[in-house]
């Protein structure tokens, strides 16, 4: 048996799901923001949240209420079955650093989840792959929108763009990372919960629309395997999805009409929003969209925060181990 640290820090990056068009089923990572997530091994035999920092006491602490800790919580079930023995004796705590806001749009929920799980994952004497993490990061997500998606949760524990081709049964496949694609991401001053920006999303489609869309999402996977900026922004067209979700969200024309005339190859709501992220084609095509995007928010009466971000390709990084 190797030998196993007893304290593991992880970070995991912010994610950009749906990517216009493809809604649940695409997702890229961000360099940063992220948050960070510290595993420690513990004599008490469970898992503990102990400390939560950046949310402003708004998480909670109770492991099987929060999404990192139920993520957890598969993970050692699992493990249980495999190595009992250990698992039954298995104590972790977990420290939570976020550096993502709450409800932003920017896989807040996902990020927590996947540095605990790839943190307490070190902590185990046979460890699990990263492909093999995923579903059992996927189950925070059902208890943060009660929909197990994948689409942020992938793509920060793999890193670049994952494709979630089916749910059942579960079929990921990373897709080659754009080189030299900037990205521009705003996010207003607003909290939207994914459950509510799922609850305004019609349950049927139109066969014209479905046509339209699978049309631009198979033009968004060739843009990223032809590494062509020009054809993913074009493609990132979504007509299910943003027509509903931008009433939510004050501002987003005239933030997307501006992002365009400014030089962005597309734009569009970064997961449930109200983040709004822009490809451009280099970093200071990048930077003055996020500043035309953050002027058209406060104009339309909210205060935003922008970043500017090439596609992480690695996904969750451990930071330190001991
Ligand atoms: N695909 C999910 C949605 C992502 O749009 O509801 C949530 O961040």
């Amino acid at each position: 048996m190797t030998h196993r640290p007893s304290l593991v820090s992880v970070f995991a990056p912010a994610t950009v799901a749906n990517v216009g068009s493809a809604f649940d089923v695409l997702g890229f990572a961000l360099d940063s923001p992220g948050d960070t997530v510290v595993a420690r091994r513990s004599s008490t035999p469970g898992i503990r949240i102990t400390s939560i920092s950046g949310d402003n006491g708004r998480l909670p602490l109770a492991t099987d209420q929060n999404t990192a800790g139920v993520s957890v919580l598969a993970l050692v079930s699992d493990y249980r079955t495999r190595h009992p023995n250990e698992a039954n004796e298995l104590g972790i705590e977990l420290s939570l650093t976020k550096g993502l806001p709450i409800g932003s749009g920017l896989g807040s929920s996902s990020a927590s989840t996947v540095a605990a799980v790839v943190a307490a994952n070190e902590l185990l004497s046979v460890p699990y792959n990263r492909s093999e993490l995923l579903p059992f990061a996927m189950e925070g997500e059902r208890i943060a929108c009660g929909a197990a998606h994948a689409d942020n949760v992938a793509p920060s524990l793999l890193g670049g763009f994952v494709l979630i081709r089916s749910y059942d049964p579960l079929d990921v496949i990373a897709l080659p990372s754009p080189q030299n694609a900037w990205i521009a991401v705003v996010s207003p001053e607003l909290e939207l919960k994914t459950v509510d920006a799922r609850r305004v999303l019609k349950r049927s489609v139109p066969l014209e629309r479905a046509v339209a869309q699978w049309g631009n999402v198979a033009a968004l996977v060739a843009g990223i395997y032809q590494n062509n900026i020009e054809l993913i922004g074009r493609s990132l067209e979504d007509t299910i999805i943003e027509p509903e979700r931008a009433q939510l969200i004050p501002g987003y024309h005239q933030a997307k009409s501006a992002a365009l005339t400014a030089g962005a190859r597309g734009c569009s709501i970064s997961g449930s929003g109200p983040s709004v992220f822009a490809i451009c084609q280099s970093k200071s095509d990048a930077t003055v969209v996020a500043g035309v995007m953050t002027d058209a928010f406060r104009a339309a009466g909210l205060g935003a925060q922008h970043t500017v971000s090439q596609v992480n390709t690695v996904g969750a990084t451990i930071i330190s181990k001991e």
